[in-house]
């Protein structure tokens, strides 16, 4: 890989396209070009980029001629048509979306826990889905230290998983709600503004699971490598702008020492404690937004368990940074020569 690469950033308009500009800048990211793409809706728009005004171009097959690294987010369908032409003109492309998590030859990674899954990549690198990531973050360390045997977390999703025109719909509908206007739902199945319903990904009418549920139970064995461990999400949509939130609960193989969970989450990579139970002060999403680190918090022995081995927490992420563009960015980073 070229110390300076030249960058693609498919999606470049969209909620995480405009973190990854920001991250790649905020990062200092070597870049000897950035090609930002999109629809042909936006072609011709301008970005600031350091200083520079960079043109917004039509996403096109022969978009990515001379790109090394190629940062996609414009959807699964683009990633499925686009990521292998891309891959075939010589980028390796970082994909947001979930068209190829699964699928044996592409590596998944959350680079804090398997960084080195990177380097096994043919062409294509995948990024995690939001709520797999920011609950990884923690359970990771804490399954280092005293493997975890079951999962059970609930998430209280933001509207920015859904795109800008999500969160747009959230701030309309929370005017129209005070406002004492009608509210009607357009991105969402149901009202986003006051209000929390089961993830709108698709349900399976025979397990219960909805797809965002799935995601979190198969990518979780796939970035551990564990496929033994039991996990049971429950999504739910609720009407904040850009941070998850999810309350969890570990059964681990150990009697838990809170202790050394602790300490190990107070040490651990892209992970920031705040549980100070004397002021009921806990990670909360607003105060998650726009920050890198996952929030940890309400760490305690769960009083369900009869033997000592079933820990919960409380954990928040901003989805856009952590669950997206920031995650990219670092794999893209780990793609860079050793310096
Ligand atoms: P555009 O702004 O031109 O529609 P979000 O996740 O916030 O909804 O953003 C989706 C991103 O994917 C946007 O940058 C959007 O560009 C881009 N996109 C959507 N459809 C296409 C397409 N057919 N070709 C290229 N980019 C697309």
């Amino acid at each position: 890989m070229n110390a300076n690469p030249h960058v693609a950033i498919v999606g470049a308009t969209g909620a995480v396209g405009k973190e990854l500009l920001g991250v790649l800048d905020q990062r200092r990211f070597p870049l000897s070009r950035l090609t930002l793409l999109a629809s042909a809706r936006s072609a011709g728009s301008v970005v600031d980029f350091r200083g520079e005004k960079l043109t917004v171009q039509e996403l096109r097959e022969d978009s990515f001629v001379g790109v090394d690294i190629a940062l996609f987010s414009a959807g699964g369908n683009i990633s499925r048509k686009f990521g292998p032409i891309a891959s075939a003109a010589g980028a390796v492309v970082v994909d947001n979306s979930s068209a190829f998590r699964m699928d044996p030859d592409t590596p998944l990674v959350i680079p804090e826990i398997n960084p080195e899954d990177a380097k096994q990549h043919r062409g294509i690198i995948a990024n995690p889905n939001c709520s797999t990531i920011i609950l990884l973050m923690v359970a990771a360390p804490i399954h280092r230290l005293n493997p975890i045997k079951k999962i059970v977390v609930s998430t209280y999703q933001a509207a920015s998983g859904a795109g800008a025109v999500a969160m747009k719909e959230l701030e309309t509908q929370a005017r129209d709600h005070l406002e004492g206007r009608e509210v009607k739902p357009e991105v969402f199945p149901y009202p986003i503004a006051f209000n929390a319903f089961s993830h709108n990904s698709t349900m399976d009418p025979d397990t219960g699971y909805n797809q965002e549920e799935w995601k979190m139970i198969q990518e979780s064995h796939k970035i551990l490598h564990d496929d033994s461990i039991r996990i049971t999400p429950t999504c739910i949509r609720i009407g904040t702008f850009r941070a998850h939130a999810e309350s969890v609960h570990l059964e681990l193989s150990r009697e838990a020492n809170i202790e050394e969970i602790r300490q190990t989450l107070r040490t651990a990579p892209g992970v920031k404690l705040i549980d100070d139970r004397n002021r009921n002060y806990f990670p909360m999403p607003l105060e998650a937004s726009g920050l890198d680190d996952v929030l940890v918090g309400r760490l305690r022995r769960s009083s369900s368990s009869d033997d000592g081995k079933e820990v919960d927490f409380f954990c928040c992420g901003d989805q856009l940074l952590k669950g997206a563009a920031l995650n990219a960015v670092q794999i893209a980073e780990l793609l860079l020569p050793k310096s």
